[in-house]
């Protein structure tokens, strides 16, 4: 009877270790980023403050989208940076250089770590006098998510002609859907979905809209810019179907203010690019696996709770 009393006080305690453990390994998904490094040149790649708070943004995520890549020239040293920098190993994948005019072409670069993600095909959409930069999808594998296989469909919109660009993705969806039998479809990218270029009206006017089945993630309250003269949702991250919106951590979309995170002033987060990263995750693949150091640990506080008896 005397060691009755302390029984519920152990019980209390350890489920409570047990929780806050549970809390500590519960880990961070897979990361998918889009960032508009605002004209992201060989000599600003070289800038070494650049490339080292690029490194600190890009290394977060298991894949990153840059947009308005100058020249290839820019991206070398930013691998070499980050294959520097941290465990991963981190490989690209990139379109040609897009635009209808010699003095701005731009390429969009899909930036990945390959031990955790596998690029298992590309497609450049070409419909003519569709886009003025046609999205360059790609098509990932990974068994480190829940969703093993989806596909990835950049934009970085004319802002003149947003709402007719962003519309169009509809048909790219259509296309690369087919391609691939697969329509675990992501878009991203700085779409210029906000302010001036696209308005609530314009909405209608959308397929992504007014179609079934995509989810816009990143809202319309947003601000993706970082001056503060500005707020505007210009950068997206839209999905289509359930499967994909099931396989994505819960409220996990939205804009990574870095400046703030790494304590920079807002001109050295301007000496990057006038927009601010966006970013989602995904839910890792083997939850029982997750689950292990909790099971561990509940039949060690079990041992302890017995051998107290
Ligand atoms: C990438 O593909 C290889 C070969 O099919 C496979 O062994 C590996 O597990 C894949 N990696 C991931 C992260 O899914
Ligand atoms: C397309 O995918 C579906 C399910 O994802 C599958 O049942 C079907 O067999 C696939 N079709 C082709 C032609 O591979």
């Amino acid at each position: 009877m005397r060691w009755r009393s302390p029984r519920p006080l152990l019980l209390f305690l350890s489920s409570f270790f047990v929780l806050s453990v549970g809390a500590a390994t519960d880990d961070a998904g897979f990361r998918i980023c889009a960032y508009n490094v605002q004209k992201f040149s060989a000599t600003k790649a070289k800038d070494y403050r650049v490339r080292h708070t690029l490194t600190r943004i890009v290394s977060r995520c298991d894949i990153t989208l840059l947009q308005e890549v100058m020249s290839p020239e820019a991206v070398r040293p930013l691998l070499a940076s980050l294959n520097r920098y941290d465990e991963y190993e981190y490989q690209s994948v990139s379109s040609k250089s897009l635009g209808n005019s010699p003095k701005d072409m731009q390429q969009y670069v899909f930036i990945y770590r390959a031990d955790r993600v596998n690029v298992t095909g590309q497609h450049q959409y070409q419909k003519k006098e569709s886009f003025v930069r046609e999205p360059f999808a790609v098509h990932f594998q990974s068994d480190k998510t829940a969703i093993k296989h989806f596909i990835l469909v950049p934009l970085h919109t004319e802002p003149r002609q947003a709402v007719q660009e962003i519309d169009r993705l509809y048909d790219v969806f259509v296309e690369v859907s087919k391609k691939w039998n697969n329509t675990n479809v992501m878009f991203l990218g700085d779409f210029h979905a906000s302010c001036a270029y696209m308005t609530r009206a314009n909405r209608k006017n959308i397929r992504l809209f007014s179609k079934p089945g995509f989810s816009w993630l990143i809202g319309d309250k947003v601000d993706t810019t970082v001056s503060d003269m500005t707020s505007c949702a210009y950068d997206r991250i839209v999905v289509h179907g359930t499967p994909f919106l099931k396989a994505i951590k819960p409220f996990s979309a939205k804009v990574y203010n870095f400046a703030k995170e790494f304590k920079l002033t807002k001109a050295k987060a301007l000496a990057i690019s006038d927009h601010l990263p966006v970013e989602v995750r995904l839910k890792s693949s083997a939850p029982l696996l997750q689950a292990t150091p909790l099971l561990i640990l509940l039949s060690v506080s079990a041992i302890v709770f017995l051998s107290a008896l």
